[in-house]
């Protein structure tokens, strides 16, 4: 049985406050021990967050990191910083930092590896753009993502990386992939996991990302392939969020 979990992305948004009201709602929230629930803030905000979040289901996540350790990468953070602050996973490969930042499938391993190699879990981002959709190339987009970094990895590494599903036009745009959409691709990435390994595909979880709130994410966690969600703008709404979480419960 894997084990659900919903994520919340803040991105750049946020603030100290946002991390208090957090911390008060979900120490009196009451979800299913079943469910898993991080929260990935801003740097800033992690230790803030790290002791609201302390009597409460929410654990902590990070955007991204530097592959360094440490070194002269002036604004940059390493995996070992993080893991100070109790980070317990981190993003790498969001498509923010794909197309903003120019991060190539390279870097995003390199940066995977960091994490592992400080025992932070990863959560890899994956997902094709409206064109590349269109021109009928979604699959083959998504599994290069997942194949360059799942390939190079040993088979016990590739057991602690969750992956995340976020078709680039359904990020912050309000539209979301139907449910079918989303499934038909979640599929194709267990199916591609399976030729490494059955039972590790049987134990991957798979997240979805891309517009997802309070009122669609019923149908889309009922998808057999959907094994939680990676929210964004909804994840700094505590209602909105505390609902979905009881959807994935
Ligand atoms: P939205 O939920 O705002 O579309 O963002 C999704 C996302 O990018 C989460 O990482």
């Amino acid at each position: 049985m894997r084990k659900p979990l919903i994520a919340g992305n803040w991105k750049m948004n946020g603030s100290a406050e946002l991390v208090e009201t957090f911390g008060r709602a979900f120490a009196e929230v009451d979800l299913p021990s079943s469910l898993e629930v991080l929260i990935h803030p801003p740097f800033p905000y992690l230790d803030a967050a790290r002791r609201a979040f302390a009597n409460t289901p929410l654990g902590l996540g990070a955007q991204t990191l530097n592959p360094l350790h440490s070194g002269a990468r002036t604004g940059e953070v390493s995996g070992q910083m993080l893991r100070e602050f109790g980070v317990e996973y981190v993003l790498v490969g969001h498509s923010e930092r794909r197309q903003l930042y120019r991060e190539n499938d390279e870097q995003v391993y390199d940066r995977l590896i960091a994490a592992l190699s400080v025992g932070i879990k990863p959560i890899l981002c994956v997902g094709e753009t409206l064109e590349e959709r269109d021109a009928g190339h979604t699959e083959d987009v998504v599994l290069r993502q997942v194949g360059y970094v799942m390939a190079r990895l040993e088979p016990e590494q590739r057991r602690q990386v969750t992956i995340a599903y976020e078709p680039v036009w359904a990020i912050g745009t309000g539209r979301t992939a139907t449910p079918e959409q989303a499934q038909q691709v979640m599929a194709a990435i267990r199916r591609y996991q399976a030729g490494f390994d059955r039972e590790l595909a049987e134990g991957l979880r798979l997240l979805y990302g891309g517009s997802m709130n309070a009122s669609n994410a019923d149908e889309l966690l009922a998808q057999e392939d959907i094994d939680g969600g990676l929210i964004g703008g909804a994840s700094l709404k505590v209602d909105d969020f505390i609902a979905i979480c009881q959807s994935a419960g």
